[in-house]
């Protein structure tokens, strides 16, 4: 009867230990994915809005400071200084030290066979050309097989880009000797013939986030397993064994063993409890002695 209480006792201690353990474990590895989840979006689309800022500093620069003084001079504006020629060029060398980013202008009739728009872009492409009113588009999606988040911004074509896009059969030897006759021609004024991606690589997010998740599952467990020891031998010693000394001694005062001294050694709530026994046993030691001498 005794022992099947102590047991009981101690189990609904360590369940109770237990719950605690799966709730918070429960309530902290989704918490820490999904923020550490949270963060590195976070990361890519601050990294994401610098290099946008940058290639657009790029554009800027070729457009208003290397552009215009040329187009004042009447001199024939050398491919070389066409925003997306310079673009194209920087990302080239960009993505050497930088494998992992992506800049590009493409288009799905480029001059340049490499940059035809393909997948995803040829996707944002569209949604640009069936809504007029998109200037920019931020998504995460698979781009060269990498998971990226891309920033995208149609180009819409004006007077100047048929130049080098117009007709092809009026079109100067700069352009044609070098890209042919057959794609990047004919764009009409006012229609989004190409789209300007930016991206950021995000494909190792989740991989991250599980990390996290995983070094504090560890963590919890380890300090769990360390509470889990170190309460079960506090409770073993402070309140199971005093409670098994006073049942036992109980037990053999109920049968007649008077003989059987507690000494509590504790100024705690037990200690009260066993000294009360004590104290309970000794009086019915004197009241037998009494009743004895009084025969
Ligand atoms: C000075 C000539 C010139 C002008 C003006 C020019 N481009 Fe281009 N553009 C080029 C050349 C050359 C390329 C090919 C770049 C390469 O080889 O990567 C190109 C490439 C592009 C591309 C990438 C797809 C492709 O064709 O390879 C887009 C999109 C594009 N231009 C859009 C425009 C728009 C829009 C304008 C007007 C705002 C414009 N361009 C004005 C010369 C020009």
């Amino acid at each position: 009867m005794a022992t099947q209480k102590q047991v009981s006792l101690l189990r609904k201690f360590n369940g109770m230990l237990i719950l605690f353990y799966l709730v918070s474990l429960l309530l902290t590895a989704p918490a820490v994915y999904w923020i550490t989840r949270a963060q590195t979006y976070e990361t890519a689309h601050q990294e994401l809005t610098l290099l946008v800022d940058m290639v657009r500093s790029i554009q800027g620069y070729v457009g208003q400071s290397l552009r215009a003084p040329l187009t004042q001079m009447e001199v024939f504006h050398s491919p070389a200084l066409s925003g997306a020629v310079a673009i194209n060029l920087i990302s080239n060398h960009f993505q050497k030290v930088q494998p992992n980013y992506y800049i590009r202008f493409t288009s799905d009739n480029p001059l340049n066979p490499q940059n035809r728009s393909r997948e995803l872009e040829l996707d944002l492409l569209q949604r640009f050309r069936s809504d007029p009113n998109l200037t920019e588009l931020v998504e995460s999606g698979m781009l060269h097989g990498r998971s990226t988040l891309v920033s995208a911004r149609p180009n819409r074509a004006v007077a100047e880009c048929l130049n080098c896009h117009g007709d092809a059969a009026a079109m100067r030897s700069e352009i044609t000797e070098e890209y042919g006759t057959s794609s990047g021609f004919g764009y009409t004024v006012g229609r989004v013939e190409g789209v300007m991606l930016v991206g950021v690589p995000i494909g190792h997010v989740n991989e991250i986030a599980l990390q996290r998740s995983l070094a504090v599952i560890g963590i919890i467990t380890l300090l769990f397993t360390f509470l889990f020891v170190a309460a079960n031998l506090l409770v073993k010693r402070t309140i199971i064994s005093p409670l098994v000394a006073i049942t036992s001694m109980a037990q053999a005062v109920s049968k007649g063993q008077l003989e059987h001294k507690l000494e509590p050694q504790r100024n705690d709530e037990i200690g009260a409890l066993a000294h009360a026994f004590e104290l309970m046993r000794r009086s019915l030691v004197a009241m037998l002695k009494r009743n004895r001498s009084s025969k």
